[in-house]
C-alpha cells in the first residue's frame, strides 16, 4: 500500500495571517484522516512561523492520528519530540530565511549530531526518517545513522515538471536512490512541490511507499474542498 501524508503546515500560515485561532490545524487533521490521508505531518520550524507548540500538543493528544513531526537536528526539537512522542518524526534541514525547505540534510556536515538524535527517537520507538537528496552516498549515510527510512526531496523533479521540462535524468536518478534504499530495508518516502501530475510520475517507482505532500494540497482545498482533493490522490496513488 502506498501511503499519503498530508501536510497541514499552511492551514496555520492562515490562521497566523490574522493572529486569531481560524482555521483549525487540529480540525483539519481530523478531517484529513477521515478522508483517508494516512497521516499527518507537521513541521514545527524554529521560528514558529506557522506550526507551534499548541498544535502539536492538540494533535498528538489524539491518538487516532498518526503523526509525523517534521523538526531540525536541534536539542530543543529533540526535547520537543521526546515530550510529546508523534508516530513519526523527519529531520529535516532549516534556514530561517527560507521560504519552504530547499534541499535534503547536510548529512555528512551534521552527522554526530543526527545520530544522536535518530538513536534516542528509535529507542522510544518513534519511526525516523532523513529527508535527503536522492544521492547514494546519503542513502548509504542514512542507513548508518540508524534512520529507519528515507523521504526523497522531489523538489528539483516537481519544477522540471511544471515547467514542461525535461525529468527523466532527476527521475531516473530517483529510481535509482529508492531500489537501493530498499535494498537496504530503508523505507522509501518522498516529498516536496508534488501535485497531482508529479505525483503519477513518480508512482511508477513502485519501492516508493509513503508521500508527503503539503502546499498543493491546501491550496487545491480552496477550490475543490480537502475532501475532493485527498479522493483524488489516494486514487492516485492506489
Ligand atoms: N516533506 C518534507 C520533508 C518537507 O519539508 C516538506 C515541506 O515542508 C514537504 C514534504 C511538503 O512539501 P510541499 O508543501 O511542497 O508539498
Amino acid at each position: 500500500m502506498i501511503n499519503l501524508g498530508v501536510n497541514i503546515d499552511h492551514i496555520a500560515t492562515v490562521r497566523n495571517a490574522r493572529g486569531e485561532d481560524h482555521p483549525y490545524p487540529y480540525l483539519a487533521a481530523k478531517n484529513a484522516i477521515k478522508y483517508g490521508a494516512n497521516s499527518i505531518t507537521i513541521h514545527l520550524r524554529e521560528d514558529r512561523r506557522h506550526i507551534n507548540v499548541d498544535d502539536l500538543r492538540i494533535i498528538s493528544s489524539n491518538k487516532k492520528i498518526p503523526l509525523n513531526l517534521e523538526m531540525a537536528a536541534t536539542k530543543e526539537m529533540l526535547k520537543i519530540a521526546l515530550k510529546f512522542k508523534p508516530d513519526y518524526v523527519c529531520i529535516v534541514p532549516e534556514k530561517r530565511k527560507e521560504i519552504t525547505t530547499e534541499g535534503g540534510l547536510n548529512l555528512n556536515k551534521n552527522k554526530n549530531k543526527i545520530k544522536y538524535i535518530v538513536n534516542k527517537l528509535n529507542f522510544f520507538n518513534i519511526r525516523t526518517s532523513l529527508f535527503i537528496n536522492p544521492s547514494i552516498k546519503d542513502i548509504k549515510t542514512a542507513k548508518h545513522l540508524g534512520s529507519k527510512c528515507v523521504e526523497i526531496h522531489t523538489g528539483k523533479i516537481s519544477n522540471l515538471v511544471k515547467k514542461n521540462k525535461n525529468f527523466q535524468k532527476e527521475f531516473i536518478k530517483i529510481k535509482k536512490c529508492a531500489k537501493f534504499a530498499e535494498s537496504l530495508k530503508l523505507e522509501v518516502h518522498a516529498g516536496h512541490g508534488l501535485n497531482y501530475k508529479t505525483t503519477k510520475i513518480l508512482k511508477k517507482i513502485t519501492q516508493i511507499t509513503e508521500y508527503n505532500i503539503g502546499h498543493f494540497i491546501i491550496g487545491e482545498s480552496i477550490h475543490y474542498g480537502l475532501k475532493n482533493v485527498i479522493k483524488t490522490f489516494k486514487k492516485i496513488l492506489k
